[in-house]
């Protein structure tokens, strides 16, 4: 089946048995067993392998998990209670006195402070590698884990999954991916050759920006490590959150469709702005890092990072502060377009960190095109205005 078509049929099976199109939502803390052999099987199997107590999720939570699993063309897929918590456990399973993790500079802000600040604590080595690095020569003998995200959050510079892959592969080392941006429909991560794909749910998987939900696929060998660690952290999803998410499954090829056409044309408009010095979107065709998204990913839909010209601090407030239709905020993926200014977490140590590039982060929501060109120009003209007035007065 073709992946819109498996949208929309994946996981109805308990919704038939209720007569229903919709899977029911099945709220326990308390899973109840008719007699005790029955009990006993229940805990001999793996948490994740069916409901043994509302932890390990009820039938709600297997049916998205299932569904996920088939989408992404995998064996198997854990829900956590949001994206940090799916990304922690990964990392968490792979951690250790003595052991090294290998992760691209350019993580998501919170998966670096992780590493550095929790991470350290229990004796594991992290080191980060640039776009373009070849990771070979990174690689030790005691490399548990080497976690990329691609593009990187907020600078979005690709890296070569390929290559990342075959250089851990051939040491036996496994590799993972906060493969949020892409979704499974835009990024087939497993085949590729990732172990272990990360989502934040939260963003366009849900695409209600009502609900926080971390997804984890991979095999069950893959897996084996995180799901124990799942288990034993209690980093489990409430199902409020995965029915919500299996209803915004159902229309995620069509939000995609919208999202990525409208973020294409604000993109190539922005390009034509005076005010915008660059657009870093891998899916124009002048992004550096255009030809290896042609190779690995089969749309885009945003989010997207702007620098503006130069400007005082006044006139970048007055940029922000002077949109409309985006709300300022620090989220993306959903229906309503959002903006924030990008402080990548990797560049704020850098010295002359203060003179950094003017980097905004723009989500296209699913409004019109032409309406967010027209709130995006006001803005410009706006800023543009208060940084002439500021230069005549100097
Ligand atoms: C790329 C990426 N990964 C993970 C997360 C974390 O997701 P959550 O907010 O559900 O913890 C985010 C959140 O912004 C993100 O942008």
């Amino acid at each position: 089946m073709h992946i819109d078509t498996l949208l929309i049929h994946a996981a109805r099976e308990s919704a038939g048995a209720a007569n229903s199109v919709n899977p029911p939502l099945v709220r326990t803390s308390t899973t109840v067993f008719d007699t005790l052999a029955a009990y006993k099987q229940a805990q001999r199997g793996l948490v994740f392998d069916g409901p043994r107590y509302g932890r390990s999720g009820t039938s709600t939570t297997y049916e998205l998990q299932r569904a996920f699993a088939t989408l992404a063309c995998t064996e198997t897929c854990i829900a956590t209670s949001c994206g940090l918590s799916a990304i922690t456990a990964v990392l968490g399973a792979h951690a250790g006195p003595g052991r090294h993790i290998l992760l691209s500079d350019g993580v998501y802000g919170p998966t670096r402070v992780f590493c550095e600040k929790e991470l350290a604590l229990t004796g594991t080595s992290v080191e980060f590698f640039a776009a373009g690095v070849d990771v070979t020569s990174l690689l030790r003998d005691n490399t548990s884990l080497v976690f990329i995200e691609t593009p990187a959050s907020l600078t979005m510079e690709m890296f070569d999954v390929g290559a990342i892959c075959t250089a851990a592969h051939e040491r036996g080392i496994v590799v993972a991916c906060d493969s949020t941006w892409g979704t499974p429909l835009f990024f087939d991560a497993h085949k590729l050759g990732i172990d272990i794909s990360v989502h934040a749910a939260t963003k366009f998987i849900n695409g209600h920006s009502d609900l926080l939900l971390g997804l984890i696929t991979g095999t069950l060998d893959a897996l084996s490590a995180v799901r124990a660690y799942c288990d034993r952290s209690g980093a489990h999803a409430a199902p409020d959150a995965c029915w919500l998410t299996m209803r915004g499954l159902r229309t995620l090829a069509v939000r995609l469709e919208r999202h990525q056409s409208s973020a294409l044309a604000v993109a190539k408009w922005l390009q034509t702005q005076p005010m915008v010095q660059r657009v870093l979107f891998p899916a124009l065709e002048t992004d550096p890092g255009h030809a290896l998204w042609l190779s690995q990913f089969s749309g885009a839909a945003g989010p997207f990072t702007i620098e503006l010209a130069p400007c005082s601090e006044a006139a970048f407030a007055r940029f922000i502060d002077g949109l409309s239709l985006f709300s300022l905020g620090t989220s993306w993926g959903g229906f309503e377009s959002l903006v924030m200014p990008a402080v990548p977490h990797h560049l704020r140590a850098l010295p002359g960190s203060a003179d950094a590039p003017r980097l905004v982060r723009l989500h296209i929501g699913l409004e019109d095109s032409q309406d967010l060109c027209n709130d995006l120009a006001s803005a410009l003209f706006v800023m543009q205005a208060d940084e002439a007035s500021a230069r005549s007065h100097s």
